[in-house]
């Protein structure tokens, strides 16, 4: 097996959504969906453009894709070659992680196709392939090439006002419907042979159309550029998409593909873990690295990520908490400023969460809990459909899952303590803890004054249980905000003068001499025999297996949660809530109290998000329980290579490539098996290396230095980068 390469054998029409997602290149900027060239909408060919959000009519704001400019379609004496329709003999797709490329070869019987394309790392608005046809027959060939318009979308349509462009550059240039933002997209193809060169422009897009006579054994090539602008970017669109197809044709495609390699090189000196002792898991954390860093915006310096990356629409392209827990750990230990740009998306849009907090009749900054653009709320107070009604169901994801303003509060803190660049705080990090501690102060459920305050009629991570009091991972995520708010008074201590000011501008003088106190009263959950009590109550629900509820299930797609929903009354959750808290706050649990946890919530739990296992691996690593902590591992590093994840919740479509457990994978090599924290601006590493591996490293950045931890069955050792073992560990020759 090849630690960096994986490949599908065979067309199967029933995994087109599936490995359309597998074969995902993106590069932060824009998603390429992983189908095959001459793909029809049916396949979900999409480019995902990352912070374009459109609204048609009523339906939900979504991100938009771009008219696809790598679209070829091959014909033999009229014969469509197409992997969907035509039965090839022979079918390969393949991903190279290393150097972000993707691969295919199919063996028509008639002609053989190859093809490697690739969203340039090097220069984001850039798709580059290279499609090679060798012929065994001979025939008459018609070879298009062009920008189709067919693309894939959820609640489209999205791009309005067509204009074409046909010539030596094709063009499709449109507006999307709602706020008129500009798309554009240029393509330049360069052949290797001459043909019969005529146009054809319709609904379906803009295609140059090569004929020619071809014999057997005859090679034809053709490299495709495709530039992809729009009016977000600055300066006029179609021009620049003109341009850089045009520059990069000049400079041709192995140009092109050296500069992306060499980027991507880059990105894995900085962040790749490598392990020894079981190929299958090297490849899953290659996988996940490469799914993780593919989407991260490195083009910006204020953007964040979607729950579902660029793989395409799914959860309308919103950003979740996913981001600041699932996301944020690789990127702020490696990449510090790909961290940065996450949480600075959220300063940024600070005056949407003080809205949506003042909507509610809250103070502060109560942030969206599915965010797309300028922090805008995505979220819809029906946000399922039931399967059987077909009516929407109304869920209260949007209004009552306010543990998502003390996600933030703690990512920005963490920030802080791992890279110790205060900078961001006082760029507005600092007002952004204030506000969200400021939230929970008002929205308690009871006086200040009280003995113990309640949070009550709220929803935790899981969220088959509505509307409940006292959750504690909720509790224990306040708790922490209001402790990171107070920590800014010494953070600032040198600039007692500065925080004094900040306090003052944001009106903060009565919040700050409530929260020290506040934070003391917060309810800790009920406990029993060292089990915490995820929610007033839960203990009394019915006590149930897992597969009991699931046999009252009438149809597979039925939503687990909300009024009606199979797992509401009783115990099974849908996914780590008390384990995440432990996953996050291990120092407020004894090694006993996390196992006695982890053995009551583990088969209580469905799993039902991507998000659960890796809390649940985490927490397993602490107390030893290195088999499991092994399985829940390669169960959320093989996710986006294995499938298998959920696709429907209700009558939603919730497909797509899964962050999170990409993110979780790194956090259980590094956090986990690594045992990795930073105390007091100390690395410290607590090692729990599981039997299957014999070696673990990888390189991080902290506090401005670059080191290196190693983990064997030996032990564990953090030793400062130098060149010699930043070329030895992490680049490999080919
Ligand atoms: C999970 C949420 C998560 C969202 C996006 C839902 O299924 O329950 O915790 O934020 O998916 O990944």
């Amino acid at each position: 097996m090849n630690e960096w390469k994986f490949s599908v054998n065979g067309y199967d029409p029933a995994c087109t959504a599936l490995d359309g997602n597998r074969f995902l290149c993106a590069n932060g900027y824009m998603g390429l969906r992983g189908t095959v060239e001459e793909a029809d909408k049916g396949q979900f060919p999409a480019v995902t453009l990352a912070g374009v959000y459109d609204r048609f009519e009523d339906k939900w704001r979504e991100p938009v894709n771009a008219p696809h400019g790598l679209s070829i379609r091959l014909s033999l004496d009229g014969q469509p070659l197409d992997a969907g329709r035509a039965a090839p003999l022979k079918h390969t797709m393949e991903i190279d992680y290393r150097t972000g490329t993707i691969s295919r070869e199919t063996d028509f019987g008639a002609a053989l196709v190859r093809s490697r394309r690739f969203a340039s790392m090097a220069f984001c608005h850039l798709l580059a392939d290279r499609y090679e046809v060798l012929f065994s027959a001979d025939g008459e060939m018609a070879l298009s090439v062009g920008i189709s318009t067919d693309v894939w979308d959820i609640n489209g349509p999205h791009l309005f006002d067509y204009s074409f462009e046909r010539g030596d550059t094709l063009s499709v240039s449109a507006v999307t419907g709602e706020k008129r933002i500009p798309v554009a997209v240029a393509q330049r193809a360069v052949t290797d042979f001459e043909g019969e060169v005529s146009f054809v422009q319709d609904e379906g897009g803009v295609f140059r159309v090569i004929r020619r006579a071809v014999r057997a054994g005859e090679r034809l090539t053709v490299c495709v550029f495709a530039g992809v602008y729009t009016g977000l970017d600055g300066g006029r669109p179609l021009e620049n998409a003109r341009q850089l197809c045009q520059s990069a044709a000049q400079i041709g495609y192995e140009a092109c593909l050296y500069a992306h390699r060499a980027a991507w090189e880059a990105i894995w000196q900085r962040s790749e873990v490598s392990v020894s002792g079981n190929e299958e898991a090297a490849r899953a954390l290659h996988a996940s690295q490469y799914h993780l860093n593919s989407i991260a915006p490195r083009h910006a310096d204020n953007m964040s990520i979607p729950a579902r990356g660029l793989s395409g629409q799914t959860y309308k392209g919103a950003v979740f908490w996913d981001t600041e827990m699932f996301f944020f750990p690789m990127f702020v230990y490696t990449q510090p400023e790909v961290a940065r740009s996450l949480l600075r998306y959220r300063i940024d849009t600070l005056p949407g969460a003080l809205e949506k907090a003042a909507e509610y009749g809250y103070r502060g900054a109560f942030y969206a809990w599915e965010s797309q653009e300028g922090g805008r709320e995505g979220c819809t107070n029906f946000n399922v459909v039931d399967v059987f009604t077909h009516r929407p169901v109304r869920t209260y994801f949007r209004d009552k899952q306010i543990h998502i303003s003390g996600d933030i509060a703690y990512a920005l803190y963490a920030y802080w303590e791992i890279t110790g660049d205060r900078f961001l705080l006082e760029e507005g990090g600092a007002r952004v803890i204030l506000e969200c501690a400021r939230f929970y102060l008002s929205r308690a459920s009871c006086r200040l004054d009280r003995e113990e305050i309640d949070f009550a009629d709220v929803i935790g991570p899981d969220e088959y249980h509505e509307r409940v009091t006292n959750n504690a991972y909720t509790n224990g995520i306040i708790l922490n905000c209001m402790e990171n708010a107070l920590a800014l008074e010494d953070i600032f201590k040198d600039r007692p003068e500065w925080f004094t000011r900040l306090i003052k501008e944001t009106h903060f003088e009565k919040d700050w001499l409530l929260l020290s106190e506040a934070k003391n009263k917060i309810r800790r959950p009920r406990k029993r025999n060292g089990v915490t009590e995820q929610f007033d109550g839960y203990f009394d629900l019915e006590d149930c297996s897992l597969d009991t509820v699931r046999g009252r299930l009438r149809d597979p797609r039925e939503y687990w949660g909300g009024d009606h929903g199979v797992a509401g009354c009783t115990q099974v959750i849908k996914q780590a809530d008390v384990i995440a808290l432990a996953a996050l706050f291990p120092d407020s649990f004894t090694d006993g109290e996390i196992a006695a946890n982890w053995d009551y919530y583990e088969p209580r739990t469905e799993h039902g998000s991507s998000l659960s296992a890796c809390m649940y691996a985490l927490t397993a690593c602490r107390t030893g329980k290195l088999d499991q902590a092994w399985e829940l591992f390669m169960r959320t590093a093989s996710i986006d290579i294995l499938g298998g994840g959920k696709e429907w919740a209700g009558e939603i479509y919730i497909g797509g490539t899964h962050p999170a457990s990409n993110g979780g994978a790194w956090m259980i090599a590094a956090l986990g098996f690594a045992g990795l924290s930073m105390k007091n601006g100390e690395i410290s590493l607590d090692p729990h290396l599981p039997k299957q591996l014999s070696r673990l490293s990888f390189p991080l950045t902290a506090r401005g230095t670059r080191w290196i931890v190693t983990v064997t069955h030996e032990g564990a050792s953090v030793r400062q980068a130098d060149e010699r073992c930043r070329a030895g560990s992490a680049i490999r020759e080919e």
